[in-house]
């Protein structure tokens, strides 16, 4: 092997594992506030740090809900609901399981039997000023997509303070999860609730 060929194998060799090492999962501590009650019912995504191959589901979506749910014997479940491009659009949903807890609070999540599942952990929740928030963070390796990850800012109501959003956002800096650098996507709410009423049944 030539020089330069050996030394541009090396280099490339070097990039990748500085690849390798960047993208990979994740597992910070859950929230000691999380309870199986606590994150029951319909949450709004407010926004989100996710990657192109996490997005998936939510490419298209609008108006986007989280409704979770219990089951029997322990089933516990994460429906991801949403409009499609625009809030008259069909309605999408995917519902995902949650199983295998463990610390409380941290799961994983599946799709559908025999898909890959993603580790699903609940890192913040709690209450301020009236507002009740979460924020989840889940994240996956494949040999076939790599290694994706997404953080959803959720609140009980469409809409969620720039002080509280600010926070949170800080909050999961701190933690180093998006160690891509990715903007932060606002989900789009508005004209999607034309008011408390459908916001509830829908
Ligand atoms: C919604 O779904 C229906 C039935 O699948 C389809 O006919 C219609 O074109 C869809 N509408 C939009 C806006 O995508
Ligand atoms: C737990 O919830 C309380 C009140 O809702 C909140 O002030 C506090 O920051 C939360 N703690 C954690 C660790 O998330
Ligand atoms: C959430 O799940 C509950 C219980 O199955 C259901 O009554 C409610 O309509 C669902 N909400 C949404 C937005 O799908």
């Amino acid at each position: 092997m030539s020089k330069k060929l050996a030394l541009t194998t090396t280099l490339a060799l070097f990039a990748l594992a500085q690849t390798g090492l960047a993208q990979t999962c994740r597992f910070p501590a859950p929230s000691q506030n999380f309870t199986r009650d606590r994150y029951s019912g319909e949450w709004y995504e407010i926004a989100k740090f996710q990657t192109a191959g996490g997005a998936y589901f939510e490419k298209d979506c609008v108006c986007t809900q989280l409704n979770v749910t219990q089951g029997p014997n322990g089933a516990f479940y994460a429906d991801n609901i949403c409009r499609n491009l625009v809030p008259e659009g069909n309605f999408t949903n995917a519902l995902g399981n949650l199983f295998n807890e463990g610390p409380a609070g941290r799961f994983k999540e599946q799709f559908f039997p025999f898909a890959p599942s993603v580790d699903y952990t609940i890192l913040l929740m709690g209450e301020r000023d009236g507002e009740e928030y979460s924020v989840e963070y889940d994240c996956g390796t494949s040999f076939l997509t790599g290694t994706n990850y997404c953080v959803h800012f959720l609140a009980r109501k469409p809409t969620m303070s720039e002080g509280l959003l600010q926070t949170l956002v800080d909050e999961v800096n701190a933690l180093d999860l998006n160690y891509e650098g990715l903007p932060l996507q606002m989900t789009k709410q508005e004209g999607c609730w034309k008011n408390a009423e459908e916001s509830m049944t829908q």
